[in-house]
């Protein structure tokens, strides 16, 4: 595809597969008994949670919060800004954020931090991709799909300037595209 001249692939659609089947047998195993809200980080979060839920075999409910940090460009401005809070009351609840990526860590820090003031019985943190070398907050993730180096990533949900989110792989952007 023309388009994807820009583009080689880092992780394709069937690895992720694979990969998100084990992390949702691994979460119903984690879970079983509690009550979960899975809480989708909008927007880059939306296909690996649309994944994630359908592998994991347990009631749960799902929510939706939207956080943004990048802006239009390519690296973060360290500026957390929420677009929707969750709608549901999680004080009491067991809660699972799903991210697309932890880069520096500081939106999931920031949300975590948000909503752990609202007395949840607990917070974790699945993410797709973690790139651990670009870490600024103090955080890990609790499930890693794949850790990676610092490169600049698109698809499966992950963007550059709101483009590339539809690709079924994950990518790895020219810097001839972004610098
Ligand atoms: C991206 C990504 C994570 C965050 C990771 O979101 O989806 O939420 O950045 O970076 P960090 O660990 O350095 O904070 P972005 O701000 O691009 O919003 P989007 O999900 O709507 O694309």
């Amino acid at each position: 595809m023309a388009y994807l001249d820009e583009c080689t692939t880092l992780i394709s659609a069937e690895r992720i597969a694979e990969r998100v089947a084990q992390i949702g047998k691994q979460i119903t195993e984690d879970y079983a008994g509690k009550e979960l809200i899975v809480a989708c980080v909008l927007k880059g979060g939306f296909m690996f949670c649309a994944d994630l839920v359908r592998q994991i075999s347990m009631p749960l409910k799902l929510d939706f919060i939207s956080a943004s940090s990048y802006g239009s460009g390519s690296t973060s401005t360290g500026n957390v800004r929420i677009f929707k809070d969750l709608e549901m009351d999680i004080k009491g609840k067991d809660l699972l954020l799903v991210e697309d990526i932890v880069d520096s860590g500081t939106t999931i820090k920031t949300l975590r931090d948000m909503l752990l003031a609202r007395d949840p019985a607990s917070i974790k943190v699945c993410a797709l991709l973690d790139k651990p070398d670009r870490r600024k907050a103090d955080i890990e993730a609790d499930y890693v799909c794949f850790a990676i180096p610092d490169e600049f990533v698109v698809g499966y949900g992950l963007d550059y300037d709101s483009r590339y989110r539809n690709l079924p792989d994950v990518m790895v952007l020219a810097p001839s595209e972004y610098l």
